[in-house]
């Protein structure tokens, strides 16, 4: 079975060929980083205007990539939620355009859930129960999959998503947007123990609070830059000098990363999973990647990092998997959602 995914959710304009929920044939992702690097961070407007200047050139290029034709596509796979509305938008409605003349079965498809099947693009696929930890822009969870489409929430962020820390202390830190990779290029010159950061205890022992760790990155960044508490942290940038600037980046991403992997650790130690995956744009963290390798105590599945931030692979290869479980939408009523937790 051939399925064309298609996303739109947030910044990038992106379509895939996948057959049978496993074999990737064309991954196609056009960026809009470069526009929004300029604001610092993603503009709603921008961002689904961009989209429609593109989109239907992605999906011709997804399909040219992939050697196939239109006839060859057995059903098409659309993100509908969560995600900024204009965005989410063009996506849908082109894909619930294509999906009448085209005459294909189309299937919405939750984003989030979306980046765990990325890891199904890979040889072994994991194998269920399968703990996955979820680490992106918008969402910081631990979930427990018995099978596809059987999961239950861990746990999740109270506040903000890792993702969002990363990049909100990159701003701070006056590293380029996105924070994520800007942070980590950063930590690679520092000292992670230059800085003793804070960690949450949250009541649910799965749940996550990051918004008190970038609170105590912008203190002590007023502390090292030797102004007070309602200095303006846009201001700080200008005052760090470079070795300052990587041993905070260190010492957040260490504090920031062991967070993350306590919890992956704790949850594998109740659940006895028989994989353990890691989704979303901060799976593309190596410090991350190192930490869990080192303590947990089976290997662990990671996509590349292309899979990892969005894309529509993903999304193809879990359309595959819901075909099995679900009717297809109706493409004259499908609506998009932009806050949806899994
Ligand atoms: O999954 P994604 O591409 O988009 C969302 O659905 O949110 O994730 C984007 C997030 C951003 O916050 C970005 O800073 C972060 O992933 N990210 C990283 C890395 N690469 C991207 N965070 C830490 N380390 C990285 N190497
Ligand atoms: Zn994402």
């Amino acid at each position: 079975m051939l399925v064309l995914g298609i996303e739109s959710s947030c910044d990038e304009t992106a379509a895939a060929v996948v057959r049978d929920g496993r074999e990737l044939l064309s991954n196609v992702v056009q960026s809009q980083i470069d526009i929004h690097k300029a604001y610092g961070g993603v503009v709603p407007e921008v961002a689904a205007r961009s989209h429609i200047e593109v989109i239907l050139a992605v999906i011709e290029q997804a399909l040219r990539d992939a050697r196939v034709s239109w006839d060859d596509i057995d059903a098409i796979g659309v993100t509908y939620a969560p995600g900024l509305i204009g965005s989410l938008l063009i996506g849908a409605v082109t894909a619930c355009t294509l999906a009448v003349v085209k005459r294909k079965p189309l299937y919405n498809i939750h984003h989030v859930e979306g980046h765990v099947y990325a890891n199904f693009l890979l040889e072994p696929q994991p194998a269920f129960p399968m703990l996955a930890l979820i680490v992106s822009g918008n969402h910081s969870q631990l979930v427990l999959f018995q099978n596809h489409g059987d999961y239950r929430l861990l746990g999740q962020t109270q506040d903000d998503a890792v993702g969002e820390a990363f990049d909100k202390v990159a701003k701070i830190l006056g590293l380029p947007y996105p924070g994520g990779p800007s942070i980590s290029k950063a930590a690679e010159l520092g000292d992670d123990h230059a800085f003793i950061f804070p960690k949450a205890h949250m009541q649910g022992q799965y749940d996550f609070s990051f918004s008190g760790l970038k609170t105590a990155v912008l203190r002590r960044a007023q502390q090292v830059c030797g102004v007070s508490h309602d200095f303006a942290s846009i201001g700080l940038a200008a005052l760090l000098n470079d070795a300052q600037r990587n041993n905070i980046a260190a010492s957040f991403q260490r504090t920031a990363v062991e967070t993350l992997v306590d919890k992956t650790v704790k949850a594998f130690e109740e659940f006895g999973p028989a994989s353990v995956v890691i989704a979303g744009g901060v799976a593309a963290n190596s410090e991350l990647r190192r930490q869990l390798s080192q303590r947990l105590p089976i290997g662990i599945t990671y996509a590349p990092i292309s899979l990892c931030t969005d894309n529509a692979a993903m999304i193809a290869a879990l359309t595959y998997y819901r075909t099995k479980l679900q009717q297809p939408a109706d493409p004259y009523t499908l609506e998009v959602v932009p806050s949806l937790s899994m």
